[in-house]
């Protein structure tokens, strides 16, 4: 098979040479970006009159034909041709004969393959923005849905306070804002152009790349030719947010994998959110969440994959870049997926209220409300936190909670106490009466989500 480089060389490459070198197993993920910057590309080069008119007319006729066969399944890629923008361009030679090999005028493969990257990675970056806004949705859902819903909150994963479910949930809602807020940060740099940096060096065409970045809608171009054909920085900028937002999802797949536990039972997934087993008939398994928590190891590991083949290479391009891509996709597919399953298996999922009050009346997180409450009788902090670490003592050895305690009880550890200890003890009360900003008391949570809620609007 003849290459489209073939003139230097008098041997035909070595079979395992082509399939060890060839990318067209997976860059053919980017066959639409790839005719797209080809469109811009010989666009600008008719009007720059590069090349006469009716070429760029006939190249352009000839990529769109192809664009929709490719649209339609009807082509098939061939090893032979390495990657994408090699089989496009033998497409194209098919299609429109000699005068296909005018588009690569003035261009490269080095600034064309960065070109489609960027072009990628700028939509799928928009999409992932939206599929994170629905979760935080479904999570505004449920946070609506539960601003009465007391459960105990943990420190150690060890009872701690009782808080609102609202509250709790409320906390991914901001990692994802904050993710969002990363993502859209990163079009910034996504929407630099590399076309028209040639090989490495630039062009002596008398090329116009800011027409170029104005048909493809970026706003700004390289303003180095070296950097443009060898920046991936770009691509590790969306797999470092990438495994920030998977910690993210991983960490409340965890959780909601606990709380689903029989030991837990705060929360049941939806039927058709869970898997059984072969094996044991009773078993309903959290497999989802499990697999989002699991496949955060292999976003860490794209990102770790593409640090480790850049670090080291010296500029410019060189073949080592190739190795970008996988990752890249398999990040960006990882993502959607993760993302557009976490939504409705948060909207579906059914809280169990009963189970979540149950466990903050059997604990002692109501400790450090009786704490204060001797301080706001005038005891310093410090003494307090001693004399009710002694009644939680008291209490566990007579097997007790706070609230079973007798008036008497409490007054042989301090005098201070009266009657209304009992209310103040409420897991409710406890609650509300965290009514610091960002706090857990209702009236906070509310005016939270009001906040949360206006990030949408
Ligand atoms: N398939 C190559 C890649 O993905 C395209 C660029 C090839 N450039 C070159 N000089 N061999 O990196």
């Amino acid at each position: 098979m003849e290459k489209l480089w073939g003139g230097r060389f008098t041997k035909e490459t070595n079979k395992l040479v082509d399939e060890f070198t060839a990318s067209i197993h997976f860059d053919q993920k980017l066959a639409l970006e790839d005719i797209e910057g080809s469109l811009a590309h010989v666009q600008m080069l008719g009007e720059c009159g590069i090349i006469p008119l009716e070429d760029a007319d006939a190249i352009i006729i000839g990529l769109e034909k192809i664009e929709k066969k490719i649209v339609n399944g009807e082509v098939e890629f061939a090893t032979e041709h390495e990657d994408i923008h090699m089989n496009i361009e033998k497409m194209l030679h098919d299609e429109i004969g000699p005068v296909a090999g005018k588009l690569h005028t003035g261009r490269s493969r080095n600034d064309q393959v960065a070109t489609d990257m960027h072009i990628y990675l700028k939509r799928k970056t928009v999409d992932i923005i939206k599929l994170v806004e629905e979760v935080q949705k479904s999570i505004l859902g449920q946070a609506e849905a539960n601003v009465e819903t007391i459960m105990p909150g943990y420190t150690h994963l060890q009872r701690a306070q009782p808080i609102l479910f609202a509250h709790h949930l409320l906390a991914y809602f901001w990692m994802l804002e904050r993710d969002k807020e990363r993502l859209r940060d990163s079009l910034k740099r996504i929407n630099w152009l590399p076309l028209g940096a040639g090989a490495l060096a630039g062009t002596t065409f008398p090329i116009k790349r800011e027409r170029t970045a104005e048909l493809l809608q970026f706003k700004q171009i390289y303003p180095n030719s070296l950097d443009a054909v060898s920046d991936r920085d770009f691509i590790l900028e969306f797999l470092s947010i990438a495994s920030i937002l998977m910690t993210h999802i991983s960490r409340l797949s965890e959780e909601l994998i606990l709380w689903s536990s029989q030991e837990f039972q705060f929360i049941e997934l939806d039927d058709s959110f869970c898997t059984g087993s072969s094996i044991m008939p009773q078993k309903k398994n959290p497999d989802v969440p499990e697999l989002l928590r699991g496949k955060t190891g292999r976003v860490y590991g794209n990102l770790m994959g593409l640090l480790t083949v850049l670090k080291g290479l010296p500029l410019a391009y060189n073949k080592d870049m190739q190795e970008d891509k996988e990752g890249m996709f398999d990040t960006v597919e990882t993502l959607e997926g993760s993302l557009s399953l976490l939504a409705p298996m948060i909207e579906t999922m059914k809280v169990n209220r009963d189970n979540m009050y149950v466990a903050v009346s059997q604990d002692f997180s109501n400790a450090t409300d009786i704490a204060d409450y001797l301080v706001t009788k005038g005891l310093p902090f410090r003494q307090a936190h001693e004399i009710i670490g002694k009644i939680v003592l008291y209490a566990i050895q007579h097997q007790k909670f706070l609230l079973d305690l007798t008036m008497e009880e409490y007054k042989s550890f301090s005098p201070m106490f009266s009657d209304d200890i009992y209310t103040i003890l409420q897991p409710k009360h406890v609650v509300d009466a965290r009514d610091s900003f960002g706090g857990t008391g209702k009236q906070q949570v509310l005016v939270q989500l009001q906040l949360a809620f206006d990030k949408f609007n």
